[in-house]
């Protein structure tokens, strides 16, 4: 399995903040977003990791990750020239990915859920794509499923009177089949190519399966939601994740899994 992290965007519900710095290179906690991301993949024993990132941006990502091996990780970099969205950004992993797997991550998600399990799953069930979903009070905020017999029948991006009280997280797994579908999809009415769309042909097909996470799940994209995030995160210690050797990760994951 690989590991897509998608960092590009303009993150301009945090302006100014985000005027001169990529949203997430912002703090929360002890560590920038991003690292955020790199440590729950690891975590899950992804080390071969894709990071979008918009142009503007792309050289602080650099300066501050580099290859990725002081964290036992390898890190690629793709550039995403405009904000055309989150399936846009995805778009960019086809030749990283292949044909196997691989585990999406939007970069502002920050979530203390451990992957690990899944991760295994997911290789083991041969399905298209899966999706994380979490309880949350603002459900408008987000993507939200309408569930029906405990399967997911449509999600609605942003919906105006949601049909659940449940948010589709920023975590996502998919076969390699989610290039040819980006392919088909259309620019939605604010003018992005919707992961929200991916996931419904996904559904179309009955090939879209869930699981709630447990622990704390922030999508740090507002000035509020970011505050939450970083109190939150305060005293996070991602270096027992970052810099413990990668045998040791892969030992946990054999006998867990
Ligand atoms: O956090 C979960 C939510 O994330 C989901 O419930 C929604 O279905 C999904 O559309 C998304 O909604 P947001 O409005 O929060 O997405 P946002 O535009 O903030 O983008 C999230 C991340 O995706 C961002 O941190 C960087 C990446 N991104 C976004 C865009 C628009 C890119 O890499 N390129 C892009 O063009």
């Amino acid at each position: 399995m690989k590991g897509v992290i998608l960092a590009g965007g303009t993150g301009t519900r945090l302006y100014p903040l985000t005027a001169s710095i990529n949203k997430h290179m912002l703090p929360v906690g002890k560590y920038p977003m991003i690292m955020h991301g790199i440590a729950r993949l690891k975590q899950a024993g992804i080390r071969d990791i894709l990071i979008v990132v918009g142009k503007q941006h792309a050289w602080a990502m650099l300066h501050l990750l580099g290859s990725g091996e002081q964290y036992g990780v390898t890190i690629t970099y793709r550039v995403q020239e405009t904000s055309g969205g989150i399936a846009d950004a995805l778009r960019l992993a086809r030749g990283f990915v292949g044909d196997g797997n691989v585990t999406v991550l939007l970069g502002d998600n920050i979530f203390t859920h451990s992957l690990e399990s899944a991760v295994h799953r997911f290789e083991q069930e041969q399905l298209g794509a899966k999706v994380f979903l979490k309880k949350v009070a603002d459900p408008s905020r987000f993507g939200v499923p309408t569930l029906m017999n405990e399967r997911i029948h449509s999600i609605e991006e942003k919906p105006v009177i949601p049909q659940s009280d449940f948010a589709v997280t920023g975590i996502y797994m998919y076969s390699s089949s989610v290039f040819s579908i980006i392919d088909t999809l259309s620019p939605s009415e604010r003018g992005e190519l919707e992961i929200t769309d991916i996931n419904n042909v996904y559904i179309s097909q009955s090939q879209l399966d869930y699981e709630c996470i447990e622990g704390e799940w922030i999508d740090a994209g507002t000035h509020q939601s970011l505050s939450r995030a970083q109190a939150m995160a305060t005293d996070m210690q991602l270096e027992n994740i970052l810099t413990k050797p990668v045998r040791q990760i892969e030992q946990e994951v054999m006998t867990n899994s």
